[in-house]
């Protein structure tokens, strides 16, 4: 059993942050985060850790580089101040579509990654959904996965789903999108999609399962520029199902998202708080619904002190 369990945020999202501290019914740790004229951040602890249990909340929100490395000094700073654990949470990994080497000469980034939260002090990670859960194999210190299918699960079983099927967007979301199938006791189709060229973009021409006259939950880890959403309703349609819904877990909302969003024309679109979307945009996407992880973080903080299962939650 480690120390006093302290709670510490960095400046991505500080509404996540306090809903899971809220949730564990403590206050935040006190810390300050500041920037030199030359840019440089430093941040300054301002409680004391010695031999505590700390968790330092991190998500990767713009400007994405900066918050990781205000993320690892801020590890680096609590670790010289003698914390006991240092856990690092991370909502949406930084860099996590970067876990592979498709190209000749580059970085598998979310690798280099693990490695520096290594290098500056954290012994545990916990993160939500990742977009490949061999991510965890990056590490060598204990790292879990939280997904947050039961959050989604909880939202669309409140929904009538009697003529419903889950659809993923493409093979490699199969395994999640059925994960979710079966929680909800639904049927799944999958959509071939394939990027056409090294762009962003992607195009599906095939799908496999029955969809026609359905209402389909479109399920994903994450939605970046919209793409292949746009691109799932519009083969969807061409398949004449009723409705379209979708479920994703990280709602990145990058470069075009807007525009893609709302030319899917989507019948619902539920996404979960791991990142901060800005009122700005979400006031701009029709049909909207963030659902909140705060409990889910705020829960497994609780049980990584206690020395509890995590997988068990994911049963529940
Ligand atoms: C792909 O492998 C992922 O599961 C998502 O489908 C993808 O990241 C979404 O990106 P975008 O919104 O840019 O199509």
């Amino acid at each position: 059993m480690f120390g006093e369990m302290k709670v510490f945020s960095g400046s991505s999202h500080p509404t996540l942050a306090a809903g899971i501290a809220g949730h564990i019914g403590m206050q935040l740790g006190k810390s300050r985060i500041t920037r030199f004229s030359n840019e440089n951040i430093k941040v300054k602890i301002d409680e004391n850790v010695r031999e505590s249990d700390v968790f330092v909340i991190q998500t990767s929100a713009p400007p994405v580089s900066d918050n990781l490395v205000e993320m690892l000094i801020m590890i680096d700073a609590l670790k010289f101040a003698s914390a006991a654990r240092i856990t690092a949470v991370l909502p949406y990994y930084p860099y996590a579509r970067s876990d592979k080497k498709d190209e000749a000469r580059i970085s598998i980034t979310a690798r280099l990654v693990a490695d520096l939260l290594q290098t500056a002090g954290a012994d545990r990670v916990l993160a939500m959904t990742l977009h490949a859960p061999q991510i965890l194999g990056f590490f060598r210190i204990p790292a879990d996965q939280l997904l947050a299918t039961p959050v989604l699960v909880n939202h669309f079983r409140s929904s009538d789903l009697s003529n419903s099927v889950v659809v993923a967007t493409d093979a490699g979301a199969g395994k999640i999108a059925g994960h979710f199938a079966k929680r909800l006791g639904l049927p799944m189709a999958i959509i071939d999609k394939r990027r056409v060229d090294d762009s962003e973009s992607a195009r599906s021409t095939a799908l496999i399962g029955e969809v026609a006259d359905k209402d389909c939950i479109i399920f994903d880890d994450e939605i970046a520029t919209g793409g292949s959403i746009r691109e799932a309703a519009r083969i969807l349609r061409g398949f004449g199902v009723r409705r379209v819904r979708v479920g994703a877990t990280h709602a990145v909302f990058s470069g075009t998202a807007l525009t893609r969003l709302k030319e899917a024309e989507l019948d619902e679109l539920v996404v979960t708080d791991t990142i901060p979307i800005p009122q700005a945009i979400s006031s701009e996407i029709p049909n909207l619904k963030v659902l909140s992880t705060a409990s889910m973080f705020g829960d497994a903080i609780l049980r990584i002190h206690g020395g509890r299962s995590i997988s068990e939650m994911m049963e529940a």
